[in-house]
């Protein structure tokens, strides 16, 4: 058709709507073109979408005072890079532009304190409708459930007994099934619990075994675990399991307490707590100075007030938790040390949990938004060979940081204190999709030294940009409200090196190659000292800029591989009403015709599995570039994500994705491993081991 019919007229059809693939017509056809309430006729197509969107976040910087021209200016540039699928921001940002439902942000942590109701609003039930609101118009929520009193302890109002947190989880899970998300998709919760607390052990087992598939199917479960836990396992050295109730200090204090009792502080840490001149900070919370104890002595403490139930082999629980995870992909871990220690704005207290997917460790209230780049999008042809633009990623990387940047203005928050916690950090995550593509498009294998490389090559170029891009943003706008400059810590200069990843890793031998180093030289002139003088001299807009989400949906609005990820299938059945389609990947159709085996038959037979690893009749290096989430070994997952969470001031969502018959010995290797490298969480999906998969390839119906 030339023209379509959108708010209440015949619009000329735009050509630029051709770039969308069949799936991300499907995809923007459910749940965000907008449709008119009454006729239930759309309203939108889909540039008409990413221009509502590019428009509406542009409109902010008149409250900066730009001119109309220059807000044209940027709403031209953000609709330039969203409906060329270079950037997208995150699902509520696209489906809640300019509409009655203000939500543009993924993800929320909400506290979850031990009492029904508090005046503060942070009670068990407080939280739960806090969680509603959220959910009600598309965002995630995370929780940290380690305050509430363990199951059996005694309720004094009532004289009663306490359910304890799982049970508590539960009615969240049933919260959520009956909002799901504004109708528009599942509702999706984090439920952490840290591991010192006395209800553990049924923590670990609420999702698997005989409760697999079963309990608590609207949430994600972590364990909080610290490093004194895990180097409690690797000597296989016994662990206290506490009642939070029976401690003297209460809330935040306790926290505190329980952390110090942990081993939580490390001597650097403390230091810096007791030199610093907190107390002159406005609007700075200072850690209570006094509250520092030894664990030692914090021990004693616990153990006069009764607050320790029994001691643990930490072993043992953490077999629990590899059984737990292998069985059914859950719990996985949060590794809250790593999550701290690299928290930019550490000063502002203690992070307990993260949203839904993990790539956003956040303070009680804060909310984060996303978006992605497309890296697939900045592979260009020079001289008949495939490369990099990198002055084409830096550039859309400067705007999408302002466009995320924008968001947090154009909020319409579900809370006084979301709103808060949001405006005085002013977090932001920038991230990316199709990193699966750009190597296949490169020639380079997903599981290769080189694709690691590449990969750490390019968080540090996105992190230098999107960080160089705050600096500039905070010199026109001025800083986060809780900016300091003095306190505000760089992760770059915790950042582990490439070569210590792979020596961390028993990876011994293997060097990137000259390719990939002279592709991404250009990351190794970047100059993060002249930077940092910058950032002093100029200040920050957003204490965190980075974040790599799953990208779920987004990837398939845009037509790449989501994330960080390797490519999931290569072809499948899909069953709909009338029939079976093959569904195959476009690139690697392209491959195949290369090589001039498109052939039908040839196709249906990779759709029965999805992969071509084990067909002696493929050509070899096409078995080894085009290898499959479940064929990339174990550690170049581990490995790919510890990459990207080194330059990387928030969390990175990955899927260690496992064959069914790996071991359990598979999943304890990777949570180790993953503690070591930094990594701030980790969960994996073992093939088959959940009925709900979400994709299913070589479906055989
Ligand atoms: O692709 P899209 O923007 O839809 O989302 P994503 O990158 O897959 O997920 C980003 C975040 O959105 C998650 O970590 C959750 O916080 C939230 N989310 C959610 O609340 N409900 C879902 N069904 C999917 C994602």
């Amino acid at each position: 058709y030339n023209h379509v019919y959108g708010k209440g007229k015949w619009q000329d059809f735009d050509p630029k709507d051709l770039l969308l693939s069949y799936n991300a017509l499907k995809v923007l056809e459910a749940r965000y073109l907008l449709k008119d309430p009454n006729t239930l006729r759309y309203i939108e197509t889909p540039q008409m979408l990413f221009r509502r969107v590019s428009r509406f976040l542009a409109s902010v910087e008149r409250k900066y005072g730009k001119s109309e021209d220059e807000v044209k200016y940027l709403e031209e540039k953000f609709y330039e890079m969203i409906s060329n699928l270079k950037f997208m921001p995150n699902s509520p940002t696209l489906m809640n532009s300019e509409t009655r439902l203000g939500i543009l942000s993924a993800c929320f942590v909400i506290p979850v304190k031990d009492a029904m109701t508090t005046p503060e609003g942070d009670g068990i039930y407080d939280a739960l409708r806090a969680t509603a609101l959220v959910h009600q118009q598309g965002g995630g929520t995370g929780f940290d459930f380690s305050e509430l009193r363990p199951k059996g302890d005694v309720v004094a109002s009532t004289a009663g007994v306490a359910s304890g947190p799982v049970s508590f989880m539960k009615v969240f899970d049933a919260s959520t099934d009956v909002i799901k998300q504004g109708g528009k998709r599942r509702g999706a919760n984090m439920g952490v619990m840290h591991v010192w607390h006395a209800d553990i052990e049924d923590f670990i087992r609420a999702k698997t075994g005989q409760l697999k598939d079963v309990q608590l199917q609207n949430f994600n479960i972590s364990v909080g675990a610290y490093d004194y836990f895990m180097e409690a396992v690797e000597k296989g050295e016994s662990v206290p399991l506490i009642n939070p109730r029976k401690t003297k200090i209460s809330g935040t204090d306790h926290e505190y307490y329980i952390s110090k009792a942990r081993g939580y502080m490390n001597e650097e840490w403390i230091q810096e707590v007791i030199l610093s001149e907190l107390e002159e900070k406005g609007g700075v919370v200072p850690l209570d100075e006094s509250k520092i104890i030894t664990v030692d002595e914090a021990l004693v403490i616990a153990s006069k007030e009764g607050a320790i139930v029994k001691y643990i082999n930490a072993r043992s629980l953490f077999n629990e938790i590899v059984k737990g995870a292998w069985d059914s992909g859950d719990p996985g871990l949060l590794f809250i040390d790593t999550i701290n220690r690299r928290h930019p704005v550490w000063y502002l207290g203690k992070i307990n949990a993260t949203n839904p997917c993990g790539e956003e460790p956040l303070l009680p209230w804060e909310s984060c938004n996303l978006g992605s780049i497309n890296l697939e999008k900045f592979v260009i042809e020079k001289d008949g060979k495939p490369t990099i633009d990198w002055d084409g990623l830096a550039e859309v990387i400067q705007y999408a940081v302002r466009f995320l940047d924008n968001v947090i203005d154009a909020n319409r928050y579900p809370l006084k204190q979301i709103e808060e916690a949001t405006k005085r950090t002013r977090k932001v995550g920038l991230g990316v999709m199709g990193l699966a593509r750009m190597l296949i498009k490169l020639g380079i294998p997903y599981d290769s030294v080189d694709a690691v490389y590449l990969s750490y090559q390019l968080a540090k170029f996105i992190f230098y940009h999107a960080y160089k891009a705050s600096i500039e943003i905070a010199k026109e706008k001025g800083s986060f409200p809780a900016y300091d400059s003095k306190l505000y810590r760089d992760i770059w200069e915790s950042a582990m090196s490439f070569d210590s990843i792979l020596q961390i890793s028993g990876i011994v031998g293997s060097e990137p190659s000259d390719y990939v180093r002279k592709l991404s030289s250009v990351v190794d002139k970047l100059d993060f000292d002249e930077l940092k003088s910058k950032r002093l001299k100029y200040g920050l807009r957003n204490s965190t800029v980075v974040s790599i989400a799953p990208t779920g949906t987004i990837s398939i609005i845009a037509g790449t591989s989501s994330s960080i990820e390797p490519l999931f299938a290569l072809a499948f059945v899909r069953n709909v009403a009338v029939g079976k389609f093959i569904e195959i990947d476009p690139l690697f159709l392209e491959y195949l015709r290369k090589y001039e085996l498109d052939d039908p038959e040839v196709i249906q037979k990779i759709a029965e599995t999805g992969i071509i690893g084990e067909n002696i009749f493929m050509p070899k290096s096409l078995r080894k570039l085009f290898r499959t989430a479940h064929e990339v070994s174990p550690i170049y997952h581990v490995l790919h994500q510890a990459v990207w969470q080194q330059w990387n001031d928030s969390g990175t969502s990955k899927t260690i994705n496992l064959r069914s018959e790996e071991p359990p010995e598979t999943v304890e290797k990777v949570y180790l491993l993953a503690w070591k490298l930094g990594i701030k969480g980790i969960t994996v999906y073992r093939d088959k081991s959940k009925q709900q998969q979400v994709i299913y390839f070589g479906v055989k119906k």
